[in-house]
């Protein structure tokens, strides 16, 4: 979002409270003073999930080409797939819920360990930018469901139909059987062949070596109504901590959640393991907690560290990722457990 329309937006939040007679406490989550926070110079670098994360990275790149935040750059880069209704698991497109309600979880977090989130949002397009109101507007962290459409609104975004016809039609073909069956890797299934989902998540350090993050998605898809996953829940889906690195995930929630996997995986840079190593540890910690059982779901995790340095796992074959910087804009396949 370019500066003038981000200036807009926080003109149009300021004068909806006022107008509403709330006080919004802005002064929670300020920004600190920048210069208590300068860190070394940094060279930039963004990755993401999935191939789709190509595209959503180059947006993120032109950000950081323009000397701006991390924290902007994967604002930017990830409302591309929110906005693509070809994208069925992230944003406007998305899969619905079982009712047939399409909702949206998302967060964000920067160099100063400030974050927004969203969960269970529907009608609004961008969650992204809604969380990234929480974070800079609100004195919260997260606002869900009703409450976090009526803050969406009382920032001027817009109340939208998110449903289109093509994931109207195959809700309408599940129904027949309803069966919910979660699926590994939807994004790399060609069409008519799937029915669940995925998510973006993206990392990014920029200039000033500062790193930010943020992840998006519209769940799994036919999940019950009212069900959150990782995506929008700092330390499972995200993590960001400007000292060590980044991490996120992608695949399924309820099993990120229960090791906090993102926070895991930074915890295990801090203690020394490249990003591909901690994220291995990561998918390794959940393979163990299902031992005895099947372990025939998806879940992979990306990270990045203060050098610069990415990688990723998975728990199955097929998860890729995708990475910008001055020298390269490729995808990777990430290795795998089983
Ligand atoms: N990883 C996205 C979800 O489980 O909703």
């Amino acid at each position: 979002m370019s500066d003038r329309r981000r200036f807009v937006k926080l003109s149009m939040l300021s004068s909806a409270a006022l107008l509403a007679g709330k006080s919004l406490n802005a002064a929670t989550q300020a920004l600190p003073d920048d210069k208590q926070y300068t860190t070394r110079k940094g060279k930039p670098v963004v990755v993401s999930t999935w191939d789709f994360g190509q595209v959503a990275n180059a947006a993120a790149w032109r950000v950081l080409e323009q000397d701006h935040r991390a924290v902007d750059a994967v604002e930017a880069g990830v409302r591309v797939p929110e906005a693509d209704p070809e994208n069925q698991s992230v944003g406007y497109g998305g899969r619905p819920d079982r009712d047939g309600h399409v909702t949206l979880d998302a967060c964000i977090m920067d160099e100063y360990s400030r974050c927004g989130a969203v969960a269970a949002l529907e009608h609004i397009k961008h969650p992204i930018s809604v969380a990234r109101m929480v974070m800079d507007k609100t004195p919260h962290v997260m606002l869900v469901g009703d409450g976090a459409l009526q803050f969406a609104l009382e920032c001027g975004f817009r109340k939208e139909n998110l449903l289109t016809t093509k994931s109207k039609r195959e809700w309408e073909q599940w129904l027949k059987k309803s069966e919910y069956a979660p699926q590994n890797n939807i994004e790399n299934m060609l069409p008519g062949g799937a029915y669940n989902h995925d998510t973006i998540g993206m990392l990014a350090m920029d200039n000033r070596g500062d790193m930010g993050g943020a992840c998006t998605t519209s769940g799994m898809a036919y999940k019950m109504r009212g069900r959150v996953g990782d995506s929008p829940i700092i330390g499972a889906g995200l993590y960001v901590d400007n000292e060590v690195g980044a991490a996120t995930s992608s695949g399924v929630g309820e099993e990120v959640i229960r090791i906090v996997g993102s926070h895991l995986v930074v915890e295990l840079m801090r203690m020394g393991f490249h990003p591909e190593a901690a994220c291995r540890k990561a998918v390794e910690r959940i393979a163990n907690r299902n031992a005895g059982k099947p372990v025939d779901f998806q879940v992979g995790f990306l990270a990045l560290n203060k050098h610069g340095e990415y990688g990723a796992y998975a728990l199955q074959e097929g998860f890729t990722y995708s990475v910008r910087n001055d020298k390269e804009d490729r995808i990777f396949e990430a290795k795998h457990l089983f």
